[in-house]
């Protein structure tokens, strides 16, 4: 099986090259780096130089091309190879073909089933899904298999690396300049702490703090919306949180999803405050067994102070592929409403995980 790597220097390709290398993926696959600016140079792993990502001809010779290069080079590229008669696998981690008909979002733990049926329907593209949703499903997986969710609303708490490898970095330089505005007076102890908060909260309004990425200061403060406008009055990332779920999901009937997306200045784990409504009063301790028993990442958090300040947070969380979920009790709305706090890495489950599993899955 000879698989094109496109994208793999990225900050999601490098998470994917990781893994794969960990998970010793490359067995039995012959691979083929490709590059948008370093043609000819030697490739990773001594698979001979590196070829151009554009080169319609030396794409057509795959069997599998995973990119995550991104959206414009999915545009470009995909129908060309199409054109071409190409008849390969196209493993993607952009949004531009998720939601074609011919397309299945990929999220094998929760939807193999759904890939399965379009393997030997002949499907060809596969993509991975939206970071929030992934992790969502993940997650709470077990719920929605047992048909048990009547509707689901995820406030999202999202970490800089969802915005790109800029935006981490800026988040930290902002984290510094904001220190730096202080630093005196915090080794001053006794010093007063409105003077500190004040001398801050100048600073996060003036032309010192770094912005050219997120436009606004995220270090000591939120930012309400992620993506663009949509419709409704809705971003684009909340639109998501339907549209995709159900379709990962392969939902005859449309589950209810919506909720708010913000921005905090977490690093690489997304983190989502859930509340649901399920279809009937089930006792919470069936609920804990559905979630716990869905998946091997799943890992259940005991709805205590200690527990969850521990193990329910990006801190615990960053680069692993364990999906914590907690605080799931019954709320005061009634006994069919339940709340929980889920994360994850934005990177891992969000974003590489599903990749390289799909291409083992082509392997089996
Ligand atoms: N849209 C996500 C975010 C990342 O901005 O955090 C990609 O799924």
């Amino acid at each position: 099986m000879k698989v094109g790597m496109v994208g793999w220097r990225g900050m999601v390709g490098s998470v994917l090259m990781q893994r794969m290398q960990e998970e010793n993926d490359f067995a039995g696959v012959e691979p083929v780096f490709f590059t948008t600016s370093q043609v000819g140079q030697p490739a990773p792993l001594n698979a001979g130089t590196l070829k151009d990502a554009s080169d319609i001809n030396e794409l057509k010779k795959l069997d599998v091309i995973i990119t995550c290069q991104g959206g414009d080079y999915t545009k470009a590229i995909r129908p060309e190879l199409k054109k071409a008669g190409w008849n390969g696998y196209w493993i993607d981690a952009a949004s531009t073909l998720r939601m074609e008909d011919d397309a299945v979002i990929i999220l094998d733990p929760i939807n193999r089933n759904v890939i399965d049926a379009a393997l030997s329907k002949g499907i060809k593209d596969y993509v991975g899904g939206n970071c929030t949703v992934s992790l969502m499903l993940m997650g709470l997986g077990g719920l929605f298999k047992a048909g048990v969710v009547e509707w689901l609303s995820s406030m999202t708490y999202q970490a800089a690396s969802g915005a790109g490898a800029p935006n981490m970095r800026e988040l930290l330089s902002q984290m510094g300049v904001l220190h730096g505005s202080v630093a005196e007076q915090l080794a001053t102890p006794g010093s007063a702490i409105l003077e500190i908060d004040k001398k801050v909260t100048a600073t996060l309004r003036s032309a010192e703090m770094p912005t050219k990425e997120f436009g606004f200061p995220l270090a000591g403060n939120v930012l309400p919306w992620i993506d663009r406008e949509v419709e409704d009055g809705q971003s684009r990332e909340e639109w998501k949180g339907y549209a995709e779920t159900n379709k990962i999901l392969g939902a005859a009937n449309p589950i209810p999803v919506d909720g708010l997306c913000v921005r905090v200045g977490a690093m690489r784990c997304h983190s989502q405050a859930i509340t649901m409504k399920l279809t009937k009063d089930i006792p919470i301790g069936e609920i804990e067994e559905m979630i716990k028993n869905d998946n091997q990442w799943v890992k259940f958090v005991p709805n205590n102070k200690a527990d969850s300040l521990a193990g329910l947070t990006p801190a615990a969380v960053s680069g692993s592929l364990t999906v914590p979920v907690g605080r799931v009790r019954k709320m005061k709305m009634g006994p069919q409403y339940l709340s929980a706090f889920t994360c994850g890495d934005q990177l891992l489950w969000g974003a590489a995980e599903p990749l390289r599993r799909m291409l083992q899955i082509l392997k089996e």
